[in-house]
């Protein structure tokens, strides 16, 4: 199994550029099961969980036809014969569950593996199940499957419980070939969310509303091909800010608007960060140690869940003490004991964290738990004193498009280990 070697120390300074956003893409190749016309997706990250959805796909029978080298792919959902997502692809990436609206919306049936327990929290679908159910589906859970049928799904009124990034996913494209008008009210707000109503509207949909808390969709018969360009990857983004602030560097990220990461950029600010802020890139310049400060995750436009690991490893080093809430999965705290390996002070009480910033971090052996908590480590590793190695990166992979060659561009001393 890889590793990452890291020999910290290095303030990482220069020009990287994001690859396509994995949580936009997912739900948008899924998109194409919608129509029975070739769609061609442009800025398609090159990751394992692109790869698990392409599996997927196929074993649905839609015809892929990669370039990934180009981070291009067309699809092509004519001949769909098999509305499954089995366990083992459902099991190794959640995000699978929204097939679930796209196939019951054009062929009336959908077998769906239940996602099952994951690493950061129970992630259960009940609100994904209760939207589908609102629009005319029966379901039946069954040996470890959902089953869902509906001859015609209908527009309906559905207020989601809690602004649920997936299930907000999963109705909006329900809802586009439904009998009638859908409104969606307390509905994701994410960025992702919205480059998925932008390609369902380029397939012919009518949506309105989308990143707002309510979202309207006038069903269609029929909706049609597209050529769509993936948005650029904020967390990502977000991941090489925060190893810039950590050690005291100044890098630009290129291919993001600064705007889908606003909430992430006023607290480096405070932080003691400089921020330049543009449609096309964000730059960050620091020196010496970054200021402590206090984040509650929240969706979105609130702080990212999905940034909060590698914003608790730029407070491990912070000057104070700051305090980390995390509100959105129960369960993602799995960083803090690696981090503490490197020396890091944090108390956990249940949902909160209180990190004293330390002067310094020690390199050690460390084991990679989930995604995001792997890009922590990194950054732990970035500014330890001496080697820091990284095992079980199988999870950086799920998400991070060449990681290690962009750190190392910026000047960063780290190296896959195979
Ligand atoms: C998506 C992102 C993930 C991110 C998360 C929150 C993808 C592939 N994943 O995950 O990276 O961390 O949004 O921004 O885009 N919940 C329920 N019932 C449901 C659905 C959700 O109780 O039916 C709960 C979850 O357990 C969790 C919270 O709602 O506590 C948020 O989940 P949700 O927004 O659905 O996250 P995902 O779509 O799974």
């Amino acid at each position: 199994m890889d590793k990452m070697r890291i020999i910290g120390g290095n303030s990482l300074r220069g020009t990287v550029k994001v690859s396509g956003a994995k949580n936009a893409a997912l739900p948008i190749l899924i998109a194409s099961l919608l129509t029975d016309e070739p769609c061609i997706f442009e800025n398609v990250p090159n990751l394992q969980d692109i790869r698990t959805t392409f599996k997927l796909l196929q074993f649905m029978g839609v015809h892929v036809d990669s370039k990934m080298d180009h981070n291009e792919v067309t699809l092509n959902a004519k001949g769909v014969n098999r509305f499954e997502a089995p366990y083992d692809l459902v099991r190794t990436m959640r995000a699978s569950v929204v097939v679930l609206g796209p196939l019951l919306a054009r062929f009336g049936e959908a077998k769906v593996s239940l996602p099952g327990g994951c690493a950061i929290g129970a992630r259960p679908i009940n609100y994904h199940l209760a939207g589908l159910e609102k629009m005319g589906a029966r379901i039946n859970l069954d040996a470890g499957y959902v089953r869902a049928i509906a001859s015609k799904l209908k527009g309906a009124r559905i207020a989601l419980e809690f602004p649920s990034v997936g299930a907000t996913q999963n109705l909006m494209m329900a809802a586009t070939l439904a009998e009638g008008e859908t409104i969606l009210e307390n509905c994701a707000k994410e960025p992702e969310n919205v480059d998925l109503a932008r390609v369902l509207r380029a397939m012919g949909a009518e949506i309105y509303g989308e990143g707002t808390e309510v979202i309207r969709i006038q069903g269609k018969p029929k909706l049609h091909g597209c050529r769509y360009q993936v948005m650029g990857d904020r967390i990502e983004a977000g991941t090489y800010l925060s190893a810039a602030l950590a050690t005291g560097g100044q890098v630009r990220v290129e291919g993001i608007s600064s705007e889908v990461l606003e909430s992430v950029l006023v607290r480096f600010e405070e932080a003691g960060a400089k921020i330049q802020r543009d449609p096309q890139f964000i730059e960050l310049a620091s020196h010496g140690r970054p200021k402590a400060v206090n984040i509650t995750t929240l969706p979105y436009p609130g702080f990212p869940t999905d940034m909060q690991a590698q914003f608790m490893a730029v407070m491990a080093v912070a000057e104070g003490s700051s305090v980390i809430t995390e509100t959105i999965f129960e369960n993602r705290f799995m960083h803090v004991p690696e981090l503490q390996r490197l020396g890091a002070n944090i108390t956990i009480r249940g949902n909160i964290a209180v990190i004293q910033g330390q002067p310094t971090l020690k390199g050690a052996p460390l084991m990679a738990t989930d995604l995001r908590a792997s890009a922590s480590l990194l950054i732990g590793g970035l500014v330890a004193e001496g080697e820091t190695i990284v095992n079980r990166i199988y999870h950086l992979d799920r998400g991070y498009e060449g990681i290690e060659a962009k750190l190392s561009k910026l000047g960063a001393e780290i190296e896959r280990v195979k």
